[in-house]
């Protein structure tokens, strides 16, 4: 491991120094700012999925909510994400990738403004609605924008950014909602988001427009300019001759067209992938961390949320791995090894849970077994399924469909995970620990689909990726 580390600084430093020489360190160096403005939408995305749940203890008696309306301030973020990612679709295609994160950005300051203000359930239904816009935007408009404007060797890692910011926003919002509980601030907990939004904001105005984009519109010079300033000077005409090469021969598509021969099988692999990342189980424990880790013994209400920001923790850090990794390695040696992992953890915590619950006594190993088999689960799921799929969602579609077929992806994300969070509760009463079992049986199949379906992108080109798929193109497709 030292060894394979001290490789990899020396990796980056002679990887910088060729920048240097190239005169590219400012362009590298200016793509990871764009990357860190990008990302905030990422840090809302997760905070604002990740704080209802501190909040509502509050929102409850102070609205006196009954369940039908408790589950709509919870899940209206959810399904405005749904409509949100949709949406980003016609918006990316139509005023652009950098202006469809900015529109994000604008709703979320709206909805995080409202919500800390509404007076009524009905106001804070509706502005935890319009928060959900913003992230399905934001889900789809960001990393798309960072993977156009990424140089290949540094697009896995650059758009990993995104997941990274992901699981901050999570943490972020865990640390928030303990510190504001005594205060039962449940308005500060949903207002804060302002800040960031605001960030994303002002931090996007000033950033270019993706090439890929401005080429596809015509606008030629505006694309070149903005080329230049994420690229050494003698990279750039061999990309714009590339990018243009690839619009020439390939019509803009329509969305009736995603389920055509020339499409279908990109759209399976990113409707696959995004459904996969949910199916698996993920947010049962992201959203339900505490309960999980109360039933299995840590009976304190505070050590189960100190568990919680622990599993926040390692989420983020075992993010960083992928971000070292996915361009080096590639992409699906991580998917497959983090799924093997996630199959194994969920094994052995439905094994622990059914031997705890089969011979009925208080078994006090039964805590630090979950525990420590959940943190495995967040450790391999956060350096395959996390990153990775939102990276592939933004990389594997040619230019001419990117824009509907990541939207209809995303999309196809939010769905299920609003299918497997609602049904969580209810399954665990049907099902008991037998649970982890299905879930399991979803990361095998996962497997399966990842070796029979997904291709290798690192280090290629969006075009070359593109290519891979048109010998599966329809001649009609193609321009002559
Ligand atoms: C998923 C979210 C999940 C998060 C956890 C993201 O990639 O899309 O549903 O909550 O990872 O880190």
């Amino acid at each position: 491991m030292s060894n394979n580390f001290t490789a990899d600084v020396n990796y980056l430093a002679t990887t910088a120094s060729i920048d240097r020489r190239k005169g590219s360190s400012g362009a590298t160096l200016y793509v990871t700012m764009i990357a860190g403005v990008a990302a905030l939408g990422g840090l809302l995305f997760g905070f604002d999925t990740g704080v209802i749940a501190g909040a509502i203890l509050f929102i409850v008696p102070d609205f006196h909510l009954g369940p039908a309306a408790q589950g709509l301030v919870v899940s209206a973020v959810t399904f405005g994400a749904l409509f949100g990612a949709v949406a980003a679709g016609t918006f990316a295609d139509t005023i652009g990738r950098r202006w469809t994160n900015i529109a994000a950005g604008i709703g979320f300051i709206a909805g995080s403004a409202l919500s800390a203000l509404a007076p009524n359930a009905e106001i804070l239904i509706a502005s935890r609605a319009i928060i959900g816009l913003a992230i399905g935007l934001a889900s789809v408009a960001a990393p798309m924008y960072l993977a156009e404007l990424a140089p290949a060797r540094h697009r896995g890692r650059l758009v990993s950014l995104f997941q990274l910011a992901i699981t901050v926003g999570i943490l972020s919002s865990y640390i928030v909602d303990r510190a504001l509980a005594p205060q039962q601030a449940w308005r500060w907990m949903l207002g804060l988001a302002f800040i960031p939004g605001t960030l994303l904001v002002l931090g996007m105005i000033p950033m270019p427009e993706s090439p890929r984009w401005l080429l596809k519109k015509g606008a030629e010079e505006a694309a070149r300019r903005g080329l230049s300033l994420v690229r050494s000077p003698d990279e750039i005409d061999a990309e714009m001759r590339e990018i243009q090469e690839d619009l020439a021969h390939n019509r803009p598509a329509e969305w009736s067209e995603l389920l055509m021969p020339g499409l279908r099988p990109a759209l399976m692999v990113g409707v696959g992938l995004a459904v996969f990342q949910q199916v698996t189980g993920i947010n049962t424990i992201i959203y339900y961390a505490p309960e999980i880790f109360q039933k299995a013994g840590l009976n304190q209400a505070t050590t189960a949320l100190a568990a919680t920001i622990g599993i926040g923790a390692v989420n983020v850090l075992s993010t960083l791995i992928a971000i070292w990794l996915v361009d080096k390695v590639g992409r699906k040696p991580l998917l497959l090894v983090g799924l093997i992992g996630m199959i194994l953890s969920l094994v052995a915590v439905g094994i622990a849970q059914q031997f705890g619950s089969g011979i009925g006594v208080n078994a006090h190993w039964l805590a630090p077994i979950t525990v420590g088999f959940i943190g495995l689960y967040i450790v391999c799921f956060a350096f395959s399924l996390g990153p990775i799929v939102w990276l592939m969602i933004s990389e594997i579609f040619p230019n001419r469909a990117r824009a509907q077929a990541a939207a209809v992806s995303t999309a196809a994300n939010w769905m299920a995970n609003f299918l497997v969070s609602l049904s969580f509760p209810m399954l665990t009463v049907l099902m008991g620990p037998s649970l982890c079992f299905v879930y399991a049986a979803m990361g095998v199949a996962a497997i399966i689909f990842i070796i029979a379906y997904v291709p290798e992108t690192k280090g290629k080109s969006l075009e070359e990726i593109s290519l891979q798929w048109r010998t599966t193109q329809p001649a009609s497709d193609v321009r002559q």
